[in-house]
């Protein structure tokens, strides 16, 4: 082991030099116009996985965006990990917000990273993350320590809804054999506290349409006689929520688990600063379900969101118009045991049945995903664990996140297999948003801490 780390200290900059290259490509996998970028993509983590060490290293063409899978194999006697990363980024929009190009990285000093942060879409989610695996892997293939079988399959979907990974799982489940998965798609809680996650949420994501009269009308001529779909949006989007922040959908909460009091005891000792919260956040005041803190609330209670809305005149000046129609896209994150098919039909009826008359209605869903708990009893939780208490030298905790993986519970499904959660990226570091940014605190402190990991969970598995 002493070996592995002496490698990593002695490449470090060409580590991040060659994170960088890859940040360069705008591979984003919403927008059919980087299609050719998006498999470029593929192609240089494929070249690097080749050159780290791995065999049969391959791009598995799908309906979408390929899939890049490598592998090494040690011994049959010996656990087998399959790693798990995803090479497509979110759209960098809005890009004015940006200071500097979300394909251009450039490295910026930070409060919470005074070392440093690489500055691009996908740095921490999840370009600069699963980039960490490849580098930890060339440090284990150069010191010859390698104590686990790897396998790899890093896709180029997951930011929209990985729709082609469970049909390549289930047709290749013999090639991906494993006994656990890996991946760092995640966040820590800091660098004083570092975590292991051990829940996602699930998702449910919708799209409406209120469609009133059958062209955009004078708002003088026509106003207060015809009905507005976009007042109508409002007070139904309004009234999906009672003064407790509740949703009111019907058995909307049916199925979500009830989290015991210790339980959430001990998830509310997690380190939180809620001023810190707020400022980063440059709210006065945070809101939501009565009854439960911001760490429950952000991790085991459901949610609903509208992410856009639109209709009518948005351009400049005022245009005096009564709107034909409305839009608004909605998400759900759903907590254990909610089902997303389940909760987008419970979503479609009840919006329909509260549609006044004069307006039309549509309910159209876009992709879901099951939320995922992970337990903590497991050699792959173990192993976690004692890496970060390695590399960290402070205890880790478990934590439930917000964010949703759906392919998280494919993998149980599919493999029989639980994952491991092993993110490095920090909850403050914009992923989704303008200026994303990853540490290069964080980048260094994952590839060191993946060779414990291996080491751990052989010998925890003998
Ligand atoms: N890596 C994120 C999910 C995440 C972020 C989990 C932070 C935990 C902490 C992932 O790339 C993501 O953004 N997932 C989407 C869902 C997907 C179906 C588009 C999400 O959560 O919105
Ligand atoms: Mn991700
Ligand atoms: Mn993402």
């Amino acid at each position: 082991m002493k070996n592995v780390q002496e490698y990593i200290s002695q490449h470090k900059d060409r580590f991040l030099d060659e994170l960088m290259e890859l940040l360069k490509i705008p591979s984003i996998s919403a927008d059919k116009a980087f299609i050719a970028e998006t498999r470029k993509t593929a192609e240089f983590v494929a070249d690097k996985l080749k050159s780290a060490g791995a065999d049969k290293v391959q791009l598995f063409e799908t309906e979408g965006n390929p899939i890049v899978y490598g592998e090494k194999m040690v011994s049959p006697d010996l656990p087998t990990v399959l790693v798990y990363g995803h090479y497509d980024v979110q759209p960098p929009d809005p890009v004015e917000l940006w200071d500097s190009g979300p394909f251009e990285p450039v490295i910026k000093k930070t409060k919470l990273h005074p070392e440093g942060a690489i500055f691009a879409r996908g740095a921490c989610d999840d370009k600069g993350q699963a980039y960490m695996h490849i580098k930890a892997f060339e440090a284990m293939v150069d010191a010859n320590h390698l104590p686990c079988n790897l396998k790899f399959m890093i896709e180029g979907e997951e930011e929209v809804g990985s729709v082609n990974l469970g049909p390549f799982c289930k047709e290749y489940k013999e090639m991906l054999a494993c006994d656990t998965v890996l991946l760092s798609d995640t966040s820590i809680i800091s660098r004083d506290t570092p975590s292991i996650t051990v829940g996602l949420r699930g998702l449910s994501y919708i799209e409406v349409e209120v469609q009133g009269p059958n062209k955009d009308l004078h708002s003088g001529v026509f106003g207060g006689a015809v009905a507005n779909p976009v007042n109508i949006l409002c007070e139904m989007i309004a009234g999906l929520k009672d003064e407790n922040n509740r949703i009111t959908i019907p058995n909307f909460y049916d199925d979500v688990v009830t989290v015991t009091d210790e339980e959430r005891a001990m998830m509310n000792k997690a380190p939180f600063d809620i001023e810190v919260y707020k400022e980063n956040l440059g709210i006065d005041d945070v809101a939501g379900e009565v009854g439960y803190t911001t760490l429950e609330r952000t991790s085991i209670r459901p949610t609903l969101d509208v992410n856009g809305i639109w209709g009518g005149y948005i351009g400049e000046g005022a245009k005096t118009v009564l709107p034909a129609k409305a839009n608004a896209k909605i998400s759900m994150r759903l907590v254990p045991n909610q089902e997303p098919e389940k909760i987008t039909k419970l979503f479609s009826d009840h919006f329909n049945n509260i549609a006044p008359k004069g307006v039309k209605v549509t309910v159209t869903p876009h992709h879901g995903g099951f939320p995922a708990v992970t337990p903590t009893d497991t050699s792959e939780y173990m192993a976690a664990h004692q890496a970060l208490l390695k590399t960290f030298g402070t205890t880790p905790i478990p934590e439930r996140s917000g964010g949703s993986i759906p392919i998280v519970s494919m993998f149980e499904d599919v493999f029989g297999v639980k994952s491991v959660m092993l993110g490095f990226g920090f909850n403050t570091d914009d992923i989704h948003s303008p200026n994303e940014h990853y540490g290069i605190f964080n980048f260094y402190k994952g590839i060191e801490t993946i060779p414990y990991f291996y080491e751990y969970y052989a010998s925890l598995k003998k």
